[in-house]
């Protein structure tokens, strides 16, 4: 069974992993260009947001 991982990472996009590879990044600050996936625009933006991880088994 695989397992399946939400990141949210400090200041930054939520990392989706499949087994523990990296899949995406989706934007949680709302100013990517490339929506729903995260384009580094948060950077700029100054986006804060504390860090969290879910799990699926
Ligand atoms: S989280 Fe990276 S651009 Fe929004």
């Amino acid at each position: 069974m695989e397992k399946i991982e939400f990141d949210f990472t400090k200041d930054g996009p939520i990392l989706v992993k499949k087994d523990g590879k990296i899949e995406f990044a989706l934007c949680r600050c709302g100013h990517s260009a490339k929506k729903p996936f995260c384009n580094g625009a948060h950077v700029q933006a100054a986006f804060k947001a504390d860090e969290h991880r879910l799990e699926l088994k």
